[in-house]
């Protein structure tokens, strides 16, 4: 099949995710698979504006699949997000002969990437994120690892606070987007999951965890997404209006970014990766590229950086009937 690119770079942006080097290895590999030059640029928005890349070869890649972080790193390049930044990063592909550029990245890395795209540069962007705060994908990579580190996180919480017969309060990262404390609250039954994207009230909050232990619950579990405050507000709140759930606060912070990519996230980034170039290969740029009801499907970038990503209510609701 005759490519219509022929050299193209790959980076990773913003917040890491665990899966990211997984995603880059399906990228080179497919690359070169398929006769393409491939560079691997340092650092994100950052590095490209330093011209700061390498070229990639099938061992460069090697051994990475099972690491968190990333083997390009990451950086937040504010120079980028202005219109001077985002000229000099295309002129610099362009005087490299780069014709195509995969974007690994969260909401923000995407903005960079539809910026780019705008400016002529073939740019594909990838969901690399533990927010899952995208649209047009089910599943951003590195969402399910992040949710398997706070499930383990709040199942050792459990041992201790049925003990002690106390509650905790648990702080969870999702900068706008509350499904990092969904997920995780439905799979380690929660009692109360606050999200940005549904209203609360702590007063029922509190009244919901003493009529529980009066019930005969011996501990109660509180997941906050960082989205709707500091976990230690929360807890403040709650010991004013029911001291006697005695809760404590947990902020998970960034070892929710760290650790092994699990299966499906590796298999999500492996497939999307190679997806990706695929699509540059025939011809297709400026999408975002992503995984709905398990079909990879590629969404012009504009419309999923202007489109906010629906909060799944069935889950929640589930959560909070599972929850008794
Ligand atoms: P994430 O991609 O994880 O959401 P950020 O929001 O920090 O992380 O974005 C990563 C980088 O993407 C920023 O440091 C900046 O260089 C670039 N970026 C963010 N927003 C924009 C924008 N509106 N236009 C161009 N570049 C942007
Ligand atoms: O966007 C990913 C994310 O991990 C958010 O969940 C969190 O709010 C933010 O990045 C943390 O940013 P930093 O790494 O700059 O502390
Ligand atoms: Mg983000």
């Amino acid at each position: 099949m005759m490519s219509a690119v022929k050299k193209i770079a790959v980076l990773t942006s913003g917040g890491d995710s665990q899966g990211m080097n997984a995603a880059i290895r399906a990228v080179v590999r497919t690359a070169l698979f398929n006769g393409l030059e491939v560079f691997g640029v340092q650092r994100g928005y950052q590095g490209l504006l330093n011209d700061d890349m390498r070229q990639m070869d099938l061992r460069s890649v090697g051994d990475i699949i099972q690491r968190g972080g990333t083997v390009l790193q990451s950086a937040r390049c504010k120079e980028f997000t202005t219109p001077e930044g985002q000229q000099k990063g295309a002129e610099i592909l362009r005087a490299r002969g780069i014709d195509g550029l995969i974007v690994i990245g969260g909401d923000g890395s995407y903005q960079g990437a539809n910026k780019l795209s705008k400016l002529g540069i073939k740019t594909m962007g990838l969901p690399g994120t533990i927010d899952n705060d995208i649209s047009f994908t089910d599943y951003t990579i590195g969402f399910d690892t992040a949710v398997g580190v706070v499930v383990d996180a709040v199942n050792k919480l459990r041992d201790t606070m049925s003990s002690h017969e106390r509650s905790s309060v648990v702080e969870v990262m999702g900068r706008h987007c509350g499904d990092i404390a969904l997920f995780a609250g439905l799979a380690s039954g929660a009692e109360s999951i606050l999200v940005p994207e549904v209203p609360f009230n702590l007063d029922d909050v509190a009244e919901r965890m003493r009529h529980n232990f009066e019930a005969g619950k011996r501990h109660s579990i509180v997941l906050v997404a960082e989205g709707v405050g500091k976990g230690e507000d929360i807890c403040n709140g709650i010991i004013e209006r029911c001291p006697t759930v005695e809760p404590r606060v947990t902020v998970l912070g960034h070892i929710q970014r760290g650790g092994s990519p699990t299966p499906f996230d590796r298999i999500l980034a492996s497939r999307l990766g190679d997806f990706a170039v695929q699509q540059l290969m025939s011809g297709v740029s400026g999408k975002g590229c992503g995984i709905i009801n398990g079909e990879l499907v590629a969404t012009d970038i504009d419309l999923v950086v202007n489109t906010k990503k629906e909060f799944n209510m069935e889950l929640y609701e589930l959560a909070t009937r599972l929850s008794q």
